[in-house]
């Protein structure tokens, strides 16, 4: 059975105290931990940039996700590789020539992967499919946690299988994530799934992410 990796979005978690927190979400049994950058521009929302990506590199021995939200991104890809991202995320629309950015991303010697918003077309994958590891298809509009999942995303995850085939590349759901909405994305073909408001409702974040692993709800 494939594993299911979880990588909790700080974006819910209390900013005041991001260092314990990313340390009780590794000892939670987080894979990863899933870093939304936002730059009141592309989205109408505003988070943090690589200064606390490298002091929170010095908390976790987990990999890091940047996920981009800011437009342009190329000036920035460097700043985040050498904050200490191990994977970098980026939107077509973010950017106005998406394979030099993808270029960019491996010349860092980081992980590059694509994000798909709902409305973007798979079509972007197909030129690029050769030099990603990953896909992450957004259930929600990005730029705020807890939204509720679009569920014409189930499809759109599947076609987006289709179009890997074989090749190593994971594919990551982001948005409304809940253990109500995990089977679905999980049984299309997810094997990352990002979760911010479902894993910061309690303090209990062992049990909120073991919960979304289950396929049983
Ligand atoms: C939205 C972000 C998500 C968000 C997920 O732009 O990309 O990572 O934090 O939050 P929830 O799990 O609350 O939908
Ligand atoms: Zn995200």
């Amino acid at each position: 059975m494939t594993h299911i990796q979880i990588s909790p979005s700080i974006l819910s978690a209390n900013f005041s105290n991001l260092g314990d927190e990313v340390e009780k979400l590794e000892a939670a049994g987080a894979d990863r931990i899933h870093l939304d950058i936002m730059d009141g521009h592309f989205v109408p929302n505003i988070t943090f940039g690589p200064a606390l990506i490298r002091d929170l590199r010095t908390r976790t021995k987990l990999p890091f996700e940047a996920h981009l939200m800011i437009e342009p991104c190329d000036p920035y890809i460097a700043d985040f590789a050498k904050a200490g991202a191990d994977i970098i995320l980026v939107h077509p629309e973010a950017g106005t020539h998406l394979h030099r950015t993808i270029q960019l991303i491996k010349d860092q010697g980081v992980k590059a992967g694509v994000v798909l918003n709902p409305t973007t077309n798979n079509d972007f994958l197909k030129y690029v499919i050769e030099d990603i590891d990953q896909v992450l298809v957004m259930s929600v509009n990005p730029g705020f946690g807890g939204q509720e999942f679009i569920q014409a995303q189930l499809p759109k995850i599947r076609d987006v299988k289709k179009i890997i085939g074989n090749r190593p590349i994971e594919i990551e759901v982001d948005g409304g994530v809940t253990p109500e909405t995990a089977p679905a994305c999980i049984e299309a073909g997810a094997t990352i799934l990002v979760a911010g408001t479902s894993i910061f409702k309690t303090s209990d974040y062992k049990s909120n992410i073991d919960a979304l692993r289950s396929l049983s709800k």
